[in-house]
């Protein structure tokens, strides 16, 4: 849990760092069809972040050191529809606010402010409003808002308290459950869709959320693959990308690949210690110092070394690994940071996730390397290498071209139909060894097959 006290001193140092009045905005309820069944609520990250405010349309404002929550009061009829809602009042000493007003009085309290700082949230409305008061073109989220403020926040979100890294464990503990329930009902002959539901049935059941659509899937190599449309076959093997968000907003993000008949082949053996070679490497390299590039680059060359006992790549792994040719088989970035977003601050683009030293490789695959920062203690990225077979990219002529000469690319179509192998976890960096919050949850081969299958399916 994140007190109240730290939600307060997380606002003292923002009001420090920024010069003049600072309005935050929360995210309003989005209407699912009609006004009466809302959207499931997500509070904006940077709102909960400065107040563990979870109210839809709430806002506060930061005047010389003095923090105001506004909020809309219960309504007459709040204690017949949802049950005794609390009063403004009540909020404000809960949550650590030396006042709260009703959320109609913001504007009249906050056009008067000259030099106001802003930023922009992902509900459009909000973002309106936040323009009005402050006169900043303010669009979620390429207009993210006056810099001075974007970059305060960057600077105090990148790196997690050790409040912080409680939540994020606990939500690593409730995805270690639901990965486990998911891998112990996996046999030929279930569903995406039944092994999805027992993976999001877990995480409910203890009172999380999902931060981000659960990938539950026998076509890994669609990398962000939200269909649930096939049954799984005997041979295959399912990728499953899920995690678990605390009602605090923490997020845990973590894949495990697994054989539905619970025995890896040969071939998907060999590919799976490769990727998980990979990913041990890259996770040694979590440490103070390290640029994120590097740990990048560790888990590629790792991986180009069996690509090219495969005979998939015709060239030195070096080599391979210098052209970018490994990104036909790998052809996303290492990871990404993580905290009360999945990919954390990269709302805020590259300002937040590539230090103005380095810029943005415009190569295939490389281009997509979420962060390039040097690590700090107290940030947590996950590190998740892959192994591909993706058709649409083997067939593509302008890849073809480019890489003529170091893919081979008749026996990489040899290959068809193997999918795609992801092994993530959410690694905290310390002052010394990296820390994988996601150790328990298994990834070895024997400790994979020993528990798929072992459970019958609740849903018959
Ligand atoms: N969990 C999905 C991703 O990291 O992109
Ligand atoms: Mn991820």
């Amino acid at each position: 849990m994140i007190t109240s006290a730290e939600h307060a001193a997380r606002r003292a140092v923002l009001s420090e760092a920024v010069d003049g009045p600072i309005l935050l905005m929360g995210n309003g309820e989005q209407a699912r069809n009609l006004p009466l069944t809302p959207l499931p609520f997500r509070q904006d990250s940077t709102f909960l972040y400065y107040t563990g405010c979870q109210m839809p349309g709430a806002a506060a404002l930061l005047i010389d050191g003095q923090a105001t929550l506004f909020a809309e009061p219960p309504a007459d009829d709040d204690a017949l529809w949802h049950g005794v809602v609390e009063t403004l009042a009540e909020a404000a000493e809960r949550l650590g606010f030396a006042q709260a007003r009703p959320l109609s009085e913001l504007e009249d309290v906050a056009s008067g402010l000259s030099g106001l700082q802003t930023l922009s949230v992902p509900d459009p409305t909000q973002t309106r409003i936040a323009s009005r008061l402050s006169g900043l073109d303010l669009e979620y989220p390429d207009r993210a808002g006056s810099v001075e403020l974007v970059d305060a926040v960057i600077s105090q979100r990148k790196r997690r308290s050790a409040a912080e890294l409680g939540e994020m464990r606990a939500a690593v503990e409730v995805a270690d459950a639901a990965h486990r329930a998911a891998m112990a009902i996996t046999r030929p002959g279930a569903h995406e869709r039944e092994i999805r539901a027992i993976f999001d049935g877990t995480v409910m059941a203890h009172g999380m959320a999902h931060p981000y659509g659960s990938i539950v899937t026998v076509q890994g190599e669609v990398l962000h693959n939200f269909r649930y449309v096939n049954e799984l076959e005997e041979g295959q093997l399912l990728l499953l990308d899920g995690g678990a968000e605390t009602p605090s907003g923490y997020a845990s993000d973590i894949t495990r690949t697994w054989p539905v008949s619970g025995r890896f082949t040969g071939r998907q053996r060999a590919a799976y210690a490769a990727v998980l070679a990979a990913q041990e490497a890259a996770i040694d390299l979590v440490r103070p110092g390290v640029r994120y590039r590097d740990v990048h680059h560790a888990a590629c060359l790792v991986l180009a070394r069996f690509l090219v006992e495969e005979e998939l790549l015709r060239c030195s792994p070096e080599d391979a690994v210098a052209a970018g040719a490994h990104a036909v088989f790998f052809p996303h970035g290492v990871g990404h940071l993580i905290g009360l977003d999945v990919h954390d601050l990269e709302n805020f683009g590259d300002r937040a996730c590539y230090d103005p030293r380095y810029s943005r490789s415009e190569d295939f695959g490389t281009a997509w390397l979420r962060i390039d920062l040097d690590l700090e203690p107290g940030m947590v990225v996950t590190v998740e290498p892959g192994f591909y077979v993706v058709p649409a990219i083997l067939h593509d002529p302008a890849i073809r071209e480019r890489f003529a000469g170091l893919v081979d690319f008749e026996e990489a179509l040899s290959w068809t139909g193997f999918g795609g192998i992801r092994i993530e976890d959410d690694v905290a960096v310390t002052a010394g060894a990296p820390e994988v919050l996601s150790a328990s949850i298994p990834k070895e081969v024997a400790d994979l097959e020993a528990l798929v299958g072992t459970r019958e399916s609740p849903f018959g």
